[in-house]
């Protein structure tokens, strides 16, 4: 008998979940490139299954499974030798396939048959993504726009908060969220939102009564957001001119987000744009100590002196003070939700497909969701 997905479904990514068996059939990002170092290995966790990434002596990514299938010890302290990882424990080594390839103790009495999953990978815009789907991946999704030449930030947040509260962040938001903000955006009054399917997910308008100007930010499936860049955005050159991020779980508690921003500007307006950064820019640990801070009491909004990461201290209030998961059960969506609840209808499609033996719609980047970089 086929399981009915529900609503409850989408927020479970751990092994085995509906949802996190169709995650698994997407690439996701799960490390910032810069923060492996060469021969060095990390554990990650992200939909509560945990793993083993390195960075081999070639300067490639592997990512193998957690353990060492001898003993259990865990591989991501042992040591990287050329593309391979060697377990600390008894210094069984792995390929980057999970293939043992050595079993020092056996002296060579044994061939080695023993074997761990090991999992593509790809690097791209400075992140480390990793396949966790069975059989052959998709190709790595691109994005033009941010291929462009310019400043590019890569960021990395941890959220106690499941991925889905993010994921459905959304325009309407904005007036009060970052009520603040709204003067240096040039945008006032309450937005009109709307939202339709489009090849890729979800197309997110939004229209404010002070432009005639139509907004619009995709929702890609299943946990992309991306700003497609624009003429307007271009000539601007504003600082955060576009960006992609993908909402990663950890598990169904907290997720990673990460963030590629991309200033398309070079020469001396980029040189301007990085002196007139802030010393904290770089330095985004008090999002979650004030985010936490005033989700506690201990600290207001408005007494946060260092403004330099207040968007997202904002969101962070707002995205973490609705988990735990369970509140969505005593949600009352209203139409300002537009954009949530397409997102949530086209997930239990999907989901109902899946776990039905359906078709599952292939999405693309057309150009209809991203016109082509050299006319825009
Ligand atoms: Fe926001």
């Amino acid at each position: 008998m086929n399981t009915r997905v529900s609503e409850a479904d989408l927020v479970h990514t751990a092994p085995g979940t509906i949802a996190g068996r169709y995650m698994r059939r997407f690439w996701h990002p799960v490390y910032r490139s810069e923060d492996l170092q060469v021969g060095h290995a990390k554990p990650v966790r992200i939909m509560s299954f945990d793993f083993t990434l390195y960075r081999g002596e070639t300067g490639v990514p592997h990512a193998v499974d957690f353990r060492c299938s001898h003993r259990g010890a865990q591989l991501s302290i042992g040591y990287v030798e050329g593309d391979q990882i060697r377990c600390l424990f008894h210094g069984w080594k792995y390929d980057k396939a999970g293939q043992c390839v050595e079993r020092p103790g056996d002296r060579g009495h044994e061939r080695p048959k023993t074997h761990i999953r090991g999992y593509p990978t790809e690097e791209y815009l400075g992140l480390i993504f990793v396949y966790f789907g069975d059989g052959e991946p998709p190709p790595l999704p691109r994005f033009k726009g941010m291929e462009m030449d310019g400043i590019r930030d890569v960021t990395v947040d941890v959220l106690p908060v499941n991925f889905f509260f993010s994921l459905e962040n959304d325009a309407s938001h904005f007036p009060f969220n970052h009520r603040d903000l709204l003067p240096e955006r040039n945008l006032s009054g309450i937005p009109e939102v709307w939202a339709e399917e489009s090849d890729w997910g979800v197309a997110c308008f939004d229209k404010w009564p002070n432009t005639d100007k139509v907004g619009v930010a995709h929702k890609g499936m299943p946990n992309v957001g991306y700003i497609v860049p624009t003429a307007i955005m271009l000539a601007k050159a504003v600082k955060h001119a576009l960006h992609v991020s993908w909402r990663v779980p950890i598990d169904d508690q907290k997720h990673t987000t990460f963030r590629v921003n991309l200033a398309p500007v070079t020469g001396q307006d980029a040189r301007d744009i990085l002196a007139s950064r802030s010393p904290t820019f770089y330095d985004r640990s008090m999002i979650g100590s004030l985010g936490d801070a005033v989700l506690a009491g201990t600290l207001r909004l408005s007494e946060i002196e260092d403004r330099t990461h207040i968007e997202f201290i904002q969101d962070y209030v707002a995205q973490v003070g609705q988990s735990p998961v369970s509140t969505r059960e005593h949600e009352q969506l209203s139409h300002s939700d537009a954009a949530v609840v397409t997102l949530r209808r086209i997930w239990k499609r999907e989901l109902q497909a899946l776990a039905d033996g359906g078709e599952l719609k292939q999405w693309r980047m057309t150009e209809k969701v991203e016109p082509p970089v050299n006319t825009i």
